[in-house]
């Protein structure tokens, strides 16, 4: 049987789990008294762990009683179905074939009974998830192209937080797609795997577009000082 992943579901008294709380204070601290719930996960590289964060953290704030909807936007290796155990046999990429151009009040209702079908629940309460679908033939065009403000703007009356998890944004350019349309997009580095200057160039390349990165989350910390490490497995940076 293939390893869990979502820790914070399955060893809530864990030090992961933890830092995801302490994480969940300063997100649900930064979006105190307005109306910001999208935000945006990426990273330079592959493997750095913005998937499996994007799972924990949505289980977290899912625990604090938020309603929590994941989009799986790496539409070619896309994971989190496969994180929370559920099918893919549909999912965003075949919803954004519908979301071009100009969208009336009509095309909404649509869409809206589509997203009906598309977002799965999950076996962790209060998390939902919109997985990312059969892997299409042309991934950047179809993101490119989508009217992606739209279906937030229907999503964000449903949640109350949508977090969205990407390919790296220094390899393909998916993840700035959503830069100016999210209200915040965070960057996961790897302390043991990431570049910084790649992690800077890929910061200038999300605030070029327009996008806001509040803060660094700092993953996979080294183990090398094994007690250090069980006390700072994760650890997040944000600053304001
Ligand atoms: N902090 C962590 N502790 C344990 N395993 C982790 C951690 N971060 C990532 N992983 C594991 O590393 C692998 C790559 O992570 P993933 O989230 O898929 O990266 P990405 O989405 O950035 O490509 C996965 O097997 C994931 O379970
Ligand atoms: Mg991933």
């Amino acid at each position: 049987m293939e390893k869990s992943e979502i820790i914070v579901n399955d060893f809530p008294r864990s030090p992961v789990s933890e830092s995801f709380r302490l994480f969940r204070t300063n997100l649900l601290y930064l979006f105190e008294n307005n109306e910001s719930k999208v935000i945006c996960l990426t990273s330079s590289n592959a493997g750095e762990g913005k998937s499996w964060v994007t799972a924990n953290l949505a289980i977290s704030c899912a625990q604090y009683g938020k309603k929590v909807l994941i989009i799986d936007a790496d539409l070619r290796k896309g994971r989190q179905h496969r994180i929370f155990k559920k099918s893919n046999r549909t999912g965003l990429s075949d919803l954004l074939k519908n979301l071009r151009g100009a969208l009336t009040e009509e095309d909404g209702q649509k869409i809206e009974e589509e997203l009906t079908v598309k977002i799965q629940d999950t076996d962790v309460p209060n998390v939902y998830l919109l997985s990312s679908g059969p892997v299409p033939f042309n991934p950047s065009e179809l993101l490119g192209t989508a009217n992606i403000e739209f279906l937030l703007n229907l999503l964000r009356k449903e949640f109350d937080l949508i977090i969205i998890d990407t390919p790296p944004a220094s390899i393909i350019t998916d993840a700035l797609i959503f830069a100016n349309k999210v209200d915040y997009m965070f960057l996961v580095a790897s302390s043991r795997k990431t570049k910084k200057e790649l992690l800077l160039n890929t910061k200038k390349a999300i605030e070029s577009v327009g996008g806001k990165i509040p803060g660094i989350i700092l993953n996979q910390i080294s183990t090398e000082r094994r007690k250090e490490y069980s006390k700072s497995y994760q650890k997040y940076v944000i600053e304001k």
